[in-house]
């Protein structure tokens, strides 16, 4: 359930908001005044707040300004007329989430409350990942005892007590997002916002101004002055998700706001300070991406400070067992229902399974066989069929049954991703980009040994010498 707090002084505008949110979801509170609503935050402890900014007594920006020190983390939405939208650019300066003008929109509003809502559950919610602390008190833990999840808890620990910027890698699913916000959850900026923002998701030409703002009139369309996240999100974190998607202009600005903490509005020639950590993450080889000229070098070295890579499921099967009990705890706490037992059977299959998705598709599974099970119990058949090998047509791609089978699996999968990527940006070149990167890495992991490198990589010594000098490689490695 989440909590919003309407301030407003006009009894109708409190009215109709009321019955936009009229939803179980949803518990609303009202105030007709900012002083009012001051003294409802502490007792109602609201998610959001929506507030006219104009209003009889304090305005609605001294009363952002008042809420903003004592509760930096609480959202606050502002509502204006057309006529007085300088007051709201004021107000997003001042932190405020965002602004709405009106006359109201409310499917707008309802798409603009649920995103500020789910910023607001990602700055709530401790991500424990302490392995002790894993217990069901804890809405939201990242699972894992295997050695490799050991060592990404470490890190985690390490670089929230520090403001260094971190890079999270992993495939799709692995949980990226979940250490980003363990990350924060445990840093100092704990107490300040967090926001999140998907590189990929928004348009080329948008995400430049979605970060860093725009001034009026920088480019058609830009009618109003916009002010961007590293300008609102001032003292707290910013989880840029998807990075290898950026483009060179947004990742020229990002450099600069990582080596000198300022920026400047799209169309604007004021600097503007940021005080603003930045964690990263990507399920694109960034190495390869450099070595393609697709991302700057200097900027994959400044994220690359703290590296916290996350191992594919299949590379950490012990972890499977773990993670599945946690599931099943958590699903049917969500459904209200008593946890079902697991055959040992069903266990042994998804301990087998290559898990393409990661850990994002084990959850979907055991969230479907929850709901597929018709007695206590969750049996094989209750599966899905590309995981249980039964039915369906058969499985698409063998469970992996020997060493031999299980790495072939495993390459089509990687294949499949690279594969995903090269479809999306031709330019990448990916064939030769992946190559020039496994010569690299298995000369550096041999100390230069050509011969075992080539062995490592199942080419001829003559083969590995064409690639080497077909790259250019030793002068890269440094070696004479
Ligand atoms: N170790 C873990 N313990 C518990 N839950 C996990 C773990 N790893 C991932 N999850 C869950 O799996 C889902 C996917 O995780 P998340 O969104 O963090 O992955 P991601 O790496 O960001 O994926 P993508 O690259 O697709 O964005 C989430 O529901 C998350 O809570
Ligand atoms: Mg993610």
């Amino acid at each position: 359930m989440s909590k919003l707090l309407l301030i407003d002084d006009e009894e109708d505008v409190r009215y109709s908001f009321q019955r936009i949110f009229d939803s179980p979801e949803i518990e609303i509170a009202t105030a007709s005044s900012g002083e009012e609503g001051l003294k409802v935050i502490p007792k109602f402890k609201p998610d959001l707040v929506l507030m006219d900014v104009r209003m009889g007594g304090m305005n609605g920006l001294e009363t952002l300004r008042r809420i903003r020190a004592t509760n930096p983390k609480l959202l606050v939405i502002l509502m204006t007329a057309y006529g007085t939208t300088q007051t709201a650019i004021e107000a997003m300066k001042l932190g405020a989430y965002d602004y709405l003008l009106k006359p109201f929109d409310a499917v707008k509003i309802k798409e603009l409350v649920g995103n500020a809502l789910k910023a607001a559950r990602d700055m709530k919610q401790v991500v424990s990942y302490e392995p002790m602390l894993q217990s069901e008190d804890y809405d939201l833990g990242i699972v894992g005892r295997s050695e490799t999840m050991q060592q990404v808890f470490k890190l985690i620990g390490q670089v929230a007590a520090s403001d260094a910027t971190a890079l999270v890698t992993g495939e799709s699913g692995t949980g990226k997002e979940l250490v980003a916000r363990a990350i924060y959850s445990h840093s100092q900026r704990s107490t300040q916002p967090f926001l999140a923002i998907n590189c990929a998701a928004i348009p080329e030409h948008l995400l430049e101004s979605e970060l860093f703002g725009h001034e009026r009139g920088a480019f058609t369309g830009a009618t109003l002055q916009r002010i961007g996240k590293f300008e609102q999100c001032n003292k707290g974190t910013i989880f840029l998700d998807e990075i290898g998607d950026m483009t060179p202009p947004t990742q020229t600005k990002i450099l600069r706001v990582l080596q000198s903490g300022t920026f400047e509005r799209v169309g604007g020639n004021q600097p503007i300070q940021a005080d603003v950590r930045v964690i990263a993450a990507t399920n694109k080889p960034l190495e390869a991406a450099v070595a393609a000229k697709q991302f700057r070098e200097d900027l994959f070295y400044r994220l690359n400070v703290v590296r916290i890579h996350i191992p594919p499921l299949r590379d950490r099967r012990d972890d499977i067992p773990l993670l599945v009990n946690y599931f099943v705890k958590k699903i049917s706490r969500e459904q209200q229902q008593h946890p079902k037992s697991i055959a040992a059977s069903v266990i042994k299959t998804l301990e087998k399974y290559h898990w393409p998705g990661n850990v994002r598709e084990l959850e979907n599974a055991i969230r479907r066989a929850h709901v597929m099970a018709k007695s206590d119990a969750i049996l094989l058949s209750d599966l899905p069929p590309e995981i249980s090998g039964q039915g369906g047509g058969g499985a698409a791609i063998p469970v992996a049954g020997t060493a031999g089978e299980a790495a072939a699996s495993d390459a089509a999968s990687l294949a499949r991703q690279l594969f995903q990527w090269a479809r999306r940006d031709p330019k990448l070149k990916i064939i030769p980009a992946v190559e020039r990167e496994l010569v690299i890495q298995a000369l550096k992991e041999t100390n230069n040994n050509q011969v075992h490198a080539a062995k490592m990589l199942g080419i001829t010594r003559a083969t590995l010498r064409k690639r080497i000098d077909k790259f250019g490689i030793l002068r890269e490695l440094n070696v004479k």
